[in-house]
């Protein structure tokens, strides 16, 4: 009986950490989602395929800046090695590379924040957009895998 209390109590364990690791990575896919919706709805303007729109603008911009502030924490240490659903995880390099990758973020929201206010029409969003899309690849490049 104590032994079956034990042994339940170790898989409860287990599931709950396995949980906490999905949910880690369901946040952080969230974000990254949001990241490519509004990504996609500006470049949408700056190919002409839509009207430009200065609060879709904004709001991608909003959007970033948060991703870039919950970045740092958006990879614990239990997320090494988890293949996620759908196309991408995140590289191992992530964690063997800290300073390598917290230099990325920091980046990123440096770009992101000195995008701010500075887009008011479409030329400057024409301007701005590959800025910042420079840094989404500059990561993505070396500490995002493509599931096989
Ligand atoms: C500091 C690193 C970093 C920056 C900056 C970054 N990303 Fe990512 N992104 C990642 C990592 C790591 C993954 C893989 C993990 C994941 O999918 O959540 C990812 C995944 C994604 C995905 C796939 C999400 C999914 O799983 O379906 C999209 C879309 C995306 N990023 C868009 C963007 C866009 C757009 C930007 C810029 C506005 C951006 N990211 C900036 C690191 C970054």
């Amino acid at each position: 009986m104590k032994r079956t209390l034990i042994v339940g109590a170790t898989l409860l364990l287990g599931v709950s950490a396995v949980w906490a690791q999905q949910d880690a990575a369901k946040e952080t896919q969230t974000y990254m989602k949001g990241n490519g919706r509004n990504a996609g709805a500006i470049s949408a303007m700056v190919k002409g395929e839509k009207p430009y729109d200065q609060a879709t603008v904004d709001a991608a911009l909003a959007q970033f800046e948060e991703t870039a502030k919950k970045l740092p924490t958006l990879f614990p240490a239990s997320m090494k090695g988890i293949k996620l659903e759908g196309d991408y995880s995140a590289s191992p390099k992530i964690w063997e590379d800290k300073a390598g990758f917290d230099a990325k973020i920091a980046s990123f929201a440096k770009v992101v924040g000195e995008a701010k206010g500075k887009i008011k029409d479409l030329d400057t969003l024409k301007a701005t957009l590959p800025v910042i899309g420079k840094e989404c690849g500059g990561c993505h490049e070396t500490f995002r895998v493509k599931n096989s």
